[in-house]
């Protein structure tokens, strides 16, 4: 059986261009960068190259970019780091109940440390209005951290119109950019934003990888303590393959977005018309007007997701729901509760795909019949 894998939204497969760089990074430059003698001058040059590539790709300053083992990293030293570099100015933090649990469980352990957080909540696509923020902002708020793309729904934020409303504030801004970094072009300074946190394995890079770009001038506590790296905001040995490798990920990920993005609408598009054509009852869930390409969530009324996912499983197909797998149980997505609320029905019969490297329209035709052929059989 082949198998379709339409879950680039959880992790990505490695470029093969990536997998050669890895390699060949581990196997000729052992060294450390931080020695001085020669072995340690050819890591830092890969550092120091991986580093500017990454910077360029969102136009911000070498010196800003700050490497972590990950997206989750990225955002608590973001939201951990802003809170308590900056106590002494307030203690009050906005955030949106849709965020990745990266930020939502930080900002929890925050509320435990005294900090009071403001959880907005989206209108019924997912998205956060920026009035929704201004009116949330009190004079002692020193964050605000709003994800640019949803993971679960796709629904992406007015990050550029919250960075003008914060101008005028002395908030910093925070977004998670996990999920849009390599399928939307971001510019820092034109968005406006202090901090943006990026993953490699979500754009076909390595896992345990990531960066948070940090504004410079931006009053930040570090979170790990050690060695002097990263300019004493990241202490420990860089990850020198998979930095490598993150920023070649990245190069391609970006030569490549105006193609990608059309791919990913016409495999989304081919994906909604199958369904169509196979006259399957579905509701798209998240805003039809600004999403990722790449992020498909729908509801099948009177289908439940757990037998959905298992047959999917069974026919090669691999999807996911938003929701995290807790000990045997689904729990309900927070993204979809904070869109529906408890008692909607969507909340236990939707199903994410995400499409990315290596997915052609011939796969998505096979999939979505696929689907088709079981949401028919388990509504009967
Ligand atoms: C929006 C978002 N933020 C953060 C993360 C965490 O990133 P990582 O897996 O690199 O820790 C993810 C990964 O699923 C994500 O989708």
């Amino acid at each position: 059986m082949d198998r379709i894998y339409l879950d680039h939204a959880a992790t990505s497969p490695l470029h093969p261009s990536v997998t050669e760089t890895i390699v060949s990074v581990m196997q000729s430059s052992f060294g450390n960068p931080s020695s001085i003698h020669s072995y340690g001058r050819d890591a830092r040059k890969i550092l120091d190259e991986s580093r500017m590539a990454l910077a360029d790709s969102i136009g911000a300053d070498f010196s800003e970019m700050v490497f972590t083992s990950g997206g989750t990293e990225a955002d608590n030293l973001a939201i951990i780091g802003i809170a308590r570099a900056n106590r002494q100015k307030g203690q009050h933090i906005i955030t949106s109940q849709i965020e990745h649990h990266a930020v939502l469980h930080t900002c929890q352990f925050l509320e435990k440390d005294g900090f009071d957080v403001t959880y907005l909540t989206p209108d019924d696509t997912g998205r956060i209005t920026v009035q929704s923020v201004k009116e949330a902002l009190r004079p002692d708020t020193i964050l605000v951290t709003i994800m640019y793309g949803n993971n679960e729904v796709g629904t992406i934020q007015p990050v550029k119109e919250i960075g003008e409303l914060l101008k005028s504030h002395q908030a910093y801004f925070h977004t998670d950019a996990v999920q849009a970094y390599g399928t939307i072009r971001m510019n820092v300074k034109e968005l406006g934003v202090n901090l943006l946190s990026v993953s490699g394995h979500k754009i076909n890079g390595p896992k345990g990888v990531g960066f948070l770009y940090i504004k410079s001038g931006t009053t930040i506590t570090p979170n790990v303590f050690g060695g002097e790296q990263e300019l004493k905001r990241r202490a420990g040995t860089e990850n020198l393959a998979a930095i490598a490798g993150f920023a070649k990920a990245a190069t391609l990920s970006i030569n490549s977005i105006d193609e990608k993005k059309e791919l990913y609408y016409c495999l989304r598009n081919t994906f909604i018309e199958t369904l169509k054509a196979e006259e399957i009852d579905f509701q798209i869930n998240g805003s039809t007007e600004y999403f990722l390409p790449h992020v498909l969530n729908i509801s099948f009324p009177n289908t439940d997701v757990e037998p959905m996912l298992v047959n999917l499983d069974m026919a090669g197909i691999a999807a996911s729901s938003g929701s995290a797998c807790t000990a045997g149980s689904l729990e309900p997505s927070h993204v979809l509760v904070a869109m529906y609320g408890h008692d909607s029905q969507r909340i236990k019969n939707s199903i994410r795909f995400s499409f990315g490297l290596g997915n052609t329209k011939e796969d998505i035709i096979t999939a979505a019949k696929e689907t088709a052929k079981i949401v028919k059989r388990l509504q009967n």
